[in-house]
């Protein structure tokens, strides 16, 4: 098995001996080289990567052609139906010139919390998920510099275009019961 990321894989490596999972190959390098590797790998799995590259489709591309003929890819992708509060939050975000600098999502998080503003009134919904509570989360969530989504009529025409006949393909996951056509 092997792990790539591009960034820091410690913590990938801590949880994974943690777990018990042995046999794992770490690798810090863009996914986009994996090609260079000449390697085919029964199953690929990506979770919550692709939407976050510039050219999303690019990435899949490199996947699909790293996967054996009878390979099966496993996707975590941000569904435009289920996003569609956080693309109206990123909207407003844009819209006010709130920054994501530490501080800048501090005082976001205050504002929030704390005031009638339109900030508040607004997003006020986003205290129920998780990733409030915490910097990074909240950056991910809705303050990603890059950020793409997808629909199932996309995913359907990209996988036409893109994977192998002999690949084998899921059907969503319970995690996209919010997913529409
Ligand atoms: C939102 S996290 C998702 C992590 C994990 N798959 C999960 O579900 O929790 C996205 C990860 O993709 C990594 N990443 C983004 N672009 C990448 C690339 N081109 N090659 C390798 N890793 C990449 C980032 O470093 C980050 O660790």
């Amino acid at each position: 098995m092997l792990l790539i990321n591009d960034g820091d894989t410690s913590y990938a490596k801590l949880k994974t001996v943690e777990s018990g999972i042995t046999k794992i190959e770490y690798m810090q390098a863009d996914m986009l080289d994996l090609e260079m590797l000449n390697r085919q790998f029964d199953i690929v799995e990506s979770v919550g990567v692709l939407h976050h590259m510039v050219d999303p489709v690019k990435g899949w591309r490199v996947i699909s052609n790293c996967l054996k003929p009878s390979g099966l890819m496993r996707l975590g992708l941000y569904s435009s139906a289920a996003r569609q509060s956080v693309t109206k939050a990123r909207a407003l975000i844009k819209e006010l010139g709130i920054g994501s600098s530490s501080s800048e999502i501090l005082k976001f998080r205050y504002e929030i919390l704390n005031s009638s503003s339109e900030l508040g009134t607004e997003l006020r919904d986003f205290v129920g998920w998780t990733d409030f509570f915490t910097t990074s989360e909240i950056r991910d969530l809705l303050f990603h510099v890059q950020e793409h989504q997808f629909n199932l009529i996309e995913i359907k025409s990209i996988i036409a275009r893109q994977c192998k006949p002999t690949h084998r393909s899921m059907q969503p996951t319970n995690q996209a019961e919010n997913w529409n056509l």
